[in-house]
C-alpha cells in the first residue's frame, strides 16, 4: 500500500523518484487520480478555464477554491491535497494571504500554492504552520502582464528563474512549478534548487511533473504542445450521451433490468 504523501515526503523526493502531479477539481476527478497513485493531486485555479468556462483563471474566487477543495478533499486519501491561491487572496498582504491560506485549510488542503515571488506573504503563510508550493515562469494570473500565454525564461532570463528559484527555496516552500519555460531553463532552475521543481510544459528534467487533468484525458478542446492527452475522453462521453439518446428516443431505455 501506497504511505500517505506528505509535504516533507515530497521535499524529499528531490533528485529521486519522479514526483507526479495532477489537477483535479471534484469527486470523480479526484478519486480518478487518487486511484492512480497521483503523489500530488492539486485543486488548481486553472478550474475557472476547465470547470468554470472562464478564459483566465483571474475571475476565481475564495468561495469557488473552497467549494472544489471539499469535493477533492472526499476522495484523496494517499496523494498529498495542495490548494491553490487564487487571484487576489495574497498579494494585497501577508494578513490576507495568512486568513485564505488558513481558510484552504479548514476544508482540507494540506498546502497552498501561490504564483510569483510574494516572499513575505510565504514567510507568513509557514510561520502559521502551512506548507507552501511556489510556481514560476508562465504564471497564468499574471497572463496579461505577459501579453499572452508565452514562454518564459528564454536566454539570459534563465539566470533570473534560477534566482527566484532559488529564493522561494530559501523562504521555505517544499516544492516549485516551473510552468511553460524551455527545457534548458528549467534544467539549470532544477539543478541550482534543492526543492523539487513540477514542470509543465518545461522539459523532462524537473524532479517531477503536473498536468490538467482535463488536458491528459480529452476533455478540452485546446490541444496544448505541453500536455499529452492519453485518452480521448471527449469523444468517448459524447458517443455514449449519444447512444442513450438514440436508445430513449426508440425505446430500448430503460430495460426491463433497469426497472423496479
Ligand atoms: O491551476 C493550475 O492547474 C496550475 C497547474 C497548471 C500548475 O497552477
Amino acid at each position: 500500500m501506497t504511505k500517505k504523501r506528505t509535504a516533507p515526503m515530497i521535499r524529499a523526493m528531490k533528485g529521486g523518484e519522479k514526483i507526479v502531479c495532477i489537477t483535479a477539481y471534484d469527486l470523480a476527478s479526484a478519486r480518478l487520480c487518487e486511484e492512480a497513485s497521483a503523489d500530488l493531486v492539486l485543486v488548481g485555479d486553472s478550474l475557472g478555464n476547465v470547470v468554470l468556462g472562464h478564459d483566465s483563471t483571474l475571475p476565481v474566487t475564495m468561495d469557488d477554491m473552497l467549494h472544489h477543495v471539499r469535493a477533492v478533499r472526499r476522495a484523496v486519501k494517499t496523494a498529498l491535497l495542495v490548494a491553490d491561491m487564487p487571484f487576489g487572496s495574497y498579494e494585497p498582504s501577508d494578513a490576507d494571504a495568512v486568513r485564505n491560506a488558513v481558510a484552504l485549510m479548514k476544508v482540507g488542503a494540506e498546502a497552498v500554492k501561490l504564483e510569483g515571488l510574494h516572499l513575505s506573504a510565504i514567510e507568513a503563510i509557514l510561520r502559521a504552520g502551512i506548507p507552501v508550493m511556489g510556481h514560476l515562469g508562465f504564471t497564468p494570473q499574471h497572463v496579461h502582464e505577459f501579453g499572452g500565454h508565452k514562454v518564459q525564461a528564454k536566454g539570459d532570463a534563465a539566470d533570473t528563474l534560477t534566482a527566484h528559484a532559488k529564493a522561494l527555496s530559501e523562504a521555505g516552500v517544499f516544492s516549485i512549478v516551473l510552468e511553460l519555460v524551455p527545457r534548458e531553463s528549467a534544467r539549470r532552475a532544477t539543478e541550482a534548487c534543492p526543492v523539487p521543481t513540477i514542470g509543465i510544459g518545461a522539459g523532462p528534467d524537473c524532479d517531477g511533473q503536473i498536468q490538467v487533468f482535463h488536458d491528459i484525458v480529452g476533455l478540452t478542446d485546446k490541444q496544448y504542445r505541453h500536455a499529452k492527452r492519453y485518452v480521448d475522453g471527449y469523444q468517448l462521453f459524447r458517443e455514449g450521451i449519444g447512444q442513450y439518446r438514440e436508445d430513449v428516443k426508440a425505446g430500448r431505455f430503460p430495460e426491463e433490468r433497469h426497472s423496479f
